[in-house]
């Protein structure tokens, strides 16, 4: 059975470097539900975290319950009951547009939560800086929906809002934030700096357990912010949690040769369980479980060596990693190994925590790897085994 399996050692390892920053910069640290929630993995976070960052009522219930602390919500847009639930236990509520804010702004302003200062409320700005590379997610495209640019607020009552959100940057250092804060210093910093801000938070992207990120930088600016602004900073990175503590380990069900290719299929899909490979796209590295291997994956087992594959043709054996679905996109990549693959070969792929397990799907009625953990130097725990009734259940 395919699993994705996940380090809790790893996770502790990432932790401990957020928690470090979140001291020596004061600011709160946020793990953002929408890269990795799997709730046995959050109890490994659950010491370190200040709290949690939410895309709606479903992410800030998980997240009270399984992080506890700071549960911050942010929505392009909130429904009704959805916002009536989030005032009863959220401690931030962002809003995206203008319209959003005057619509729920009476609801929100006569809940005693938001008048004993419990719950504060923000407004998701847009600083329309551009730093990344892939406009699928950068929100500061032309014609993003994500936050509210500078000229929208003009004119606007804004008595109630106490707190300015972004969230500009992907995978990115230290340099691109402060580019990123100076641009939206220059837009927004007359109303950051009146007495009515109480909090900013600079939202996600932020690569800080990379070994190269400049972690120093980053102290010192949220330093500057804190001192200078007199505001409560907030960081609510995802990837920056989970980045290389998990794998998918997948097996070869099928080797055949066609049209000039061999290919190898397994029982795994990128389309459904890392889009990510598809959407961004990005090449995940693999590698052969291969006695005398003497690499290593983000997660490996005691008794297991393990090859690296290389790029097409650098090594003997070339194949099409494929999927058993019908997409005829759904293809992971070319790969070579040392050694011809065979069926039921073990391979693993590599950094497989984040956005992968949140995102997945039974497209094809492919079998939904299980989600297990391992424990610090102990035994694997799987803690989620999927089956024919997971599958139905979901197609109504
Ligand atoms: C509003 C917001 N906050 C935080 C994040 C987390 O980003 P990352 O996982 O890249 O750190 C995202 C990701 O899309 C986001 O949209």
């Amino acid at each position: 059975m395919a699993q994705f399996l996940i380090s809790l050692a790893a996770l502790e390892r990432n932790a401990r470097i957020l928690q470090d920053v979140a001291q020596a910069s004061g600011a709160h640290m946020l793990v953002a539900l929408k890269a990795f929630s799997t709730t046995a993995g959050l109890a490994a976070l659950r010491p370190y975290a200040a709290g949690c960052c939410a895309s709606g009522l479903y992410e800030a219930r998980l997240g009270a319950r399984h992080v506890g602390g700071h549960v911050a919500v942010y929505s392009p847009a909130y429904r009704e009951a959805e916002l009536a639930e989030l005032l009863d236990f959220a401690h931030h509520i962002d809003f995206n547009s203008v319209p959003q804010w005057q619509r729920w702004r009476q609801q929100c302003l006569a809940h005693p939560r938001v008048q004993s200062g419990e719950l504060q409320l923000g407004l998701r700005i847009n600083p329309c800086f551009s730093t990344g590379h892939t406009p699928l997610y950068d929100p500061c495209v032309p014609g993003s929906r994500l936050g509210i640019p500078a000229d929208q607020l003009e004119g606007v009552d804004l008595s109630g809002i106490s707190g300015l959100h972004f969230h500009t940057l992907c995978e990115q250092g230290a340099g691109e934030l402060i580019d990123t804060f100076r641009a939206f210093e220059k837009q927004f910093g007359s109303l950051l700096a009146s007495p009515q801000i109480r909090y900013i938070n600079l939202g996600g992207g932020h690569w800080i357990t990379k070994p190269d990120y400049d972690r120093a930088a980053l102290i010192d600016l949220v330093r500057e912010i804190r001192s200078m602004y007199h505001v409560e900073v907030f960081l609510e990175p995802g990837e920056a949690w989970a980045i290389h503590t998990g794998v998918l380990r997948a097996r070869v069900l099928d080797v055949f040769e066609s049209l000039g290719y061999r290919h190898a299929i397994l029982d795994v899909s990128a389309s459904a369980h890392m889009p990510d490979v598809l959407e961004m796209p990005y090449r995940p590295d693999v590698f052969a479980v291969h006695s005398g291997g003497t690499d290593a994956p983000a997660v490996s087992l005691p008794g297991e060596s393990y090859s690296a594959a290389a790029e097409a043709g650098e090594k003997a054996y070339t194949y099409r990693l494929g999927a058993p679905t019908c997409l005829a996109g759904d293809v992971i990549g070319d790969y070579s190994f040392d050694y011809p693959l065979q069926v039921d070969d073990v391979l693993v792929l590599d950094d497989m925590s984040h956005y992968t397990v949140v995102k997945t799907t039974h497209f094809n009625g492919v079998p939904h790897p299980d989600i297990a953990v391992l424990q610090p130097g102990g035994p694997i725990q799987v803690v989620k085994h999927f089956d024919y009734a997971d599958f139905e259940s979901r197609l109504g």
